[in-house]
């Protein structure tokens, strides 16, 4: 596999997002080494004008310092066409401004972009990690729904371009780290052989203690109030639901290509061990740091190298207690749904994922209550016309019928 130099050319799409921000957070900490090329905003391009604001004032003032700041952006994209475009206006002129996904999907294939940043929410970052993967990219992947939707089509299509893709989501790159430091590397032979098993982490989210009845009338406001990790909307509702968890072990079965018999989900309410590995011999390995998802961004965007980077810190004087458990099944049905989902494969993850998409939509703007979202999923899932070899073309086509079939369910 190709190994990237430094400085490394970054596009981070959802730049305005909780990880895009974050991002950003660990590119301005690299010293130069992490140079962004490409900032991408669906609508809030108020935010995105701040962004480089900033990152022009720290310029000015590094290069005050010591002559060596990394350039602005190359080019900016706003996805969204109908965005105001007035907060862009100012922007330098070595700033190019695009609008609409095509252009997105264009840009990242560029060859001034080494690494693309993932982090567009839902279904809509499928084609642009697409088109990176196309064109021989390395993707440091947050929009986990790519894969969820994607399923084998996306390791193939890497492979086939020489492309790669590198997890973001915490759990995916505890795994990763766990592997690599085990042996389980591409260099030794790949990980198949030492690895028995994969135990996903899940901090349970805000509802971990209540019992099923309480579950039917948990409002917006509750769903949203994450005990561990702070987060965009669909990701916060995702892990009350503990779909986020069914979403990953999807991704986990693609990333790591693991039978779904390999998988297991542990409850582990502290979100301080983001998972563990278990290997052929009974070692377990597991990665532990505080919740923080600057440091999955930075392994990914430093991979294979370790280095200093903004991420809390544990803090060793203080007494550590660390919980497991298994999620009771019963009161959280994800996690039984993720399992067959990723068992199935095929079309089974795009449905699912756009079906949960527009379901935690209808929750956050009140018109389902919470137990209705995985309800709505499954039952979207039963009546869809299944293939087991889709082409991208056929998932997006059923991305779109999921959606109505959901939008017609939930407003029954
Ligand atoms: N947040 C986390 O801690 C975390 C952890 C692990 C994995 N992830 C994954 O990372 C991804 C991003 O999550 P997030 O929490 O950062 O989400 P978020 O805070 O809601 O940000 C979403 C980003 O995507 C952009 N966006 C929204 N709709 C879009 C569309 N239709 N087309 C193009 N861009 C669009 C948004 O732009 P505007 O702001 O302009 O609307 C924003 O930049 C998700 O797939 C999530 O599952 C997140």
């Amino acid at each position: 596999m190709r190994e990237l130099p430094f400085p490394r050319r970054i596009a981070i799409l959802g730049s305005s997002g909780s990880i895009g921000r974050s991002a950003l957070e660990v590119v301005a900490d690299s010293e130069g080494k992490l140079v962004p090329v490409l900032l991408s905003v669906h609508r809030q391009t108020d935010v995105l004008a701040e962004q480089i604001r900033q990152m022009t004032l720290r310029n000015v003032a590094e290069h005050i310092k010591d002559g060596t700041s990394p350039p602005l952006p190359r080019w900016v994209v706003v996805t969204d066409e109908t965005a105001d475009r007035s907060p862009l206006e100012d922007l330098p002129p070595d700033v190019e401004v695009l609008y609409g996904h095509n252009a997105l999907c264009k840009l990242v294939q560029e060859p001034e972009v080494d690494i693309v940043l993932s982090a567009i929410v839902g279904s809509a970052g499928l084609t642009s990690t697409w088109s990176a993967l196309e064109a021989g990219k390395t993707v440091a992947l947050a929009n986990k729904e790519s894969l969820v939707m994607g399923g084998a089509l996306l390791p193939e299509l890497a492979k086939k371009t020489g492309g790669r893709l590198i997890p973001v989501d915490s759990e995916h790159s505890a795994v990763m780290q766990c592997l690599s430091t085990a042996g389980g590397t591409e260099e030794t032979g790949g990980i198949a052989p030492r690895l028995n098993r994969i135990i996903l982490t899940a901090s349970g989210g805000p509802f971990r203690t209540k019992t099923r009845d309480e579950l039917e009338n948990v409002t917006v406001q509750e769903a949203l109030s994450h005990p561990t990790w702070k987060m965009g909307k669909k990701i916060t509702i995702d892990s009350a639901t503990l779909m986020n968890k069914a979403l990953e072990i999807i991704e986990a079965r693609w990333f790591f290509d693991v039978p779904v018999s390999k998988i297991n989900v542990m409850i582990h309410p502290q979100s301080v061990v983001h998972s563990l590995v278990e290997f052929i011999d009974g070692s377990v390995i597991a990665q532990m740091s505080p919740p923080d998802m600057k440091l999955p961004i930075q392994t990914a965007l430093n991979y294979p190298y370790r280095l200093d980077g903004p991420a809390e810190r544990m803090d060793w004087r203080k007494t550590l207690t660390l919980d497991f458990y298994p999620p009771d099944l019963e009161r959280f049905p994800a996690i039984s749904l993720g399992l067959e989902v990723a068992e199935i494969a095929g079309t089974a993850g795009a449905v699912v994922n756009a079906a949960n998409e527009v379901a935690v939509a209808a929750f956050l703007n009140g018109t389902v209550p919470f137990l209705k979202i995985v309800e709505v999923c499954r039952s979207v899932l039963a009546h869809h016309q299944y293939e087991q070899r889709p082409t991208l073309e056929k998932l997006l086509e059923l991305d779109s019928w999921a959606r109505k079939e959901t939008e017609r369910i939930v407003n029954v």
